[in-house]
């Protein structure tokens, strides 16, 4: 598959280089493609990425994921310019920082997923990707055990080949429902961010399914 990944920081670096080595085209989508950092990691990745604007990337994929900060995310799917068709997967979480550290923008009664949704125009956008650290989308796995991806939206057509593509980097996946369900996945990632980061875990930790 071609996916496009826009950004390509901590989030977009890991899955660009996983799926690269699972046989996947890269095109990262970033400001400036001959960034040193961006030509960089490209030389890590191999002959498998590139790196365009984010408008030629968008253009070019079968899969459009997100892995922009969230303040930035609007004026990054706005440079993208028509999404129609596409199918986009939300990596986003929508972090503030207040007097109490890190915590959510928006929940509860409305989602990044669903904004993401609202600024992609005729796009079927997916919630995934956000639960976990940068570090563990390298490498899901663990002594042998996938950790749980989750994947949230609303296009029944087009879920079971993002659920592919998610399993394709290592993870277990489960369907988490629709996209409105964005808001749970953005409270779960909440809570592994606190527990790796205020709590004494670290970010070499997942969660996993566990079945009788
Ligand atoms: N870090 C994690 O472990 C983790 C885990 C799950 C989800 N997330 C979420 O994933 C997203 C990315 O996190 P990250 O840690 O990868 O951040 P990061 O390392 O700061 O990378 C962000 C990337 O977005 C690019 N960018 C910024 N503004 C842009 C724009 N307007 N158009 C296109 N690209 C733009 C940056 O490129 P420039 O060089 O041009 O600034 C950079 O490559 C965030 O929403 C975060 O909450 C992070």
């Amino acid at each position: 598959m071609k996916i496009a990944i826009i950004g390509a920081g901590n989030v977009g670096g890991a899955l660009g280089a996983n799926w690269a080595s699972k046989g996947h085209d890269i095109v990262f989508g970033v400001r400036d493609p001959k960034a040193e950092k961006t030509q960089a990691l490209l030389k890590t990745i191999g002959g498998k990425a590139k790196a365009v604007t984010p408008a030629d990337a968008a253009a070019a994929g079968d899969f459009v994921v997100l892995s922009t900060p969230w303040p930035a995310t609007e004026a990054a799917i706005r440079a993208m310019g028509n999404l129609k068709g596409k199918i986009v997967l939300d990596a986003t979480n929508p972090l503030t920082r207040g007097p109490d550290g890190i915590g959510l923008e928006i929940g509860h009664a409305i989602s990044a997923g669903e904004k993401v949704h609202g600024w992609a125009a005729g796009a079927s956008v997916f919630k995934t990707l956000n639960t976990t650290g940068f570090g563990n989308m390298a490498n899901p796995v663990f002594k042998g055990v996938k950790s749980v991806m989750f994947v949230a939206g609303d296009d029944a057509v087009a879920k079971p080949k993002v659920m592919a593509l998610v399993g394709d980097l290592g993870f277990e996946v489960i369907d988490a429902g629709p996209l409105r369900n964005a808001r749970l996945l953005e409270a779960h990632a909440m809570l592994w961010i606190d527990l790796a980061l205020a709590r004494g875990q670290g970010r070499d930790f997942a969660f996993g399914i566990l079945r009788r």
